[in-house]
């Protein structure tokens, strides 16, 4: 089949380039949301070396593939933002599911990489769904080492299984274990964020393949204020947070997306987690979601065993995978 790769002709890729995305992710864009994001994005790269010898700052790259009607059948994009570390650039490469095995994705890499050669990037990184039985060996043609194998998992309002463990919730009673809202937390005079945040950081660690939070304090903070703090559910012994539940309501898809969940390590094993679930799931009843959605590395053996109990089912996940740009 006959493909070229061109830049992107804007507006009028906006739309095609929203259905790629909603072919493979669960949040709904259309042209118009892309277009309104662009507009925080600066058009320039602005390029800089740190004291490591990585580039640092930001650049972007975007492409279409074509077929010979000029018809986007996929789409590739690069960037570094000025807070990636190390020179790692992000990717996307999506093809039209119609146009699969015909080596566009491929020549769209390829581009990619040449393109972040050329930047002097270290490494390029990208997802790729694991359903698809050419994925592992694509990775290996091209050169890239998974780093992490993220597992998706979907809970449909109908299929809940929360009855056989609703009698859990009198047995915190005894034990001094109270769940609140972040809502009901930040309205107390001593309210400390940041040892919300403690909990998170040393609860993440615990994610098997993790060796730091994912986020600072700082960036933490900014995601949970933009979260709407009914969604978010803590675990407390008195004035200690022994347990978190953090939510976010997609609208646009109509799930409720399990952002983090974790239990601090000498709580654990006494039902929080499954109490947080559940109580996760009772949000999920009051907004009308249809669903709820998690990823959990492939590993977290805890975090799936406790998903499958309340009948969670699995969803086509994907790989997070890596080229090492500095080793021809
Ligand atoms: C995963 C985690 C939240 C579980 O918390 P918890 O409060 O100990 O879990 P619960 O006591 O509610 O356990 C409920 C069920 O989960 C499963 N489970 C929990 N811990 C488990 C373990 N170590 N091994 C196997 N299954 C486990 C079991 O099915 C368990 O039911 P059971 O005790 O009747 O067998 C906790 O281990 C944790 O904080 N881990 C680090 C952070 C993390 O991985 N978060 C998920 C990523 S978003």
């Amino acid at each position: 089949m006959k493909f070229a790769i061109r830049p992107l002709k804007l507006p009028m890729d906006y739309s095609r380039i929203a259905e790629l995305f909603n072919s493979i992710y669960f949040d709904v864009n259309t042209g118009d949301d892309l277009e309104n994001a662009d507009k925080h994005i600066p058009l320039e790269d602005n390029l800089r070396t740190d004291e490591y010898g990585n580039i640092t700052g930001f650049c972007r790259i975007r492409v279409v593939a074509v077929n010979e009607n000029d018809n986007v059948i996929g789409f590739a994009q690069a960037w570094l933002a000025p807070w990636f570390k190390g020179g790692k650039l992000s990717s996307h490469v999506i093809v039209d599911s119609r146009f699969y095995s015909h080596g566009i994705g491929k020549a769209l890499y390829l581009h990619l990489e040449n393109w972040a050669r050329s930047k002097n990037a270290s490494s390029i990184q990208t997802e790729l769904k694991d359903h698809l039985p050419y994925a592992l060996p694509f990775v290996k043609e091209l050169g890239f080492a998974v780093r992490k194998h993220n597992r998706y998992s979907s809970l449909t309002m109908e299929h809940v299984r929360d009855e056989p463990f609703k009698h859990i919730f009198p047995t915190f009673k005894g034990q001094g274990i109270q769940f609140h809202t972040l809502k009901d937390e930040r309205e107390k005079a001593d309210f400390d964020m940041g040892k919300l945040y403690e909990l998170y950081k040393t609860t993440y660690t615990d994610i098997p393949g993790e060796e730091a939070p994912q986020y600072t304090y700082e960036e933490w903070k900014k995601k949970v204020e933009q979260t709407d703090p009914e969604l978010i559910i803590v675990a407390c012994d008195q004035d200690r947070y022994v347990g978190i539940s953090h939510l976010q309501f997609r609208q646009r898809g109509n799930y409720l997306w399990h952002e983090y969940t974790g239990v601090d390590r000498s709580f654990r094993r006494r039902n929080i987690a499954l109490a947080l679930k559940l109580l996760s799931v009772e949000k999920a009843r009051q907004l009308g979601a249809e669903r709820l959605i998690t990823s959990n590395s492939i590993l977290n053996e805890p975090m799936i065993n406790l998903n499958n109990k309340l009948g969670y089912t699995r969803i086509p996940g994907h790989y997070v995978i890596e080229k090492c740009l500095t080793l021809r």
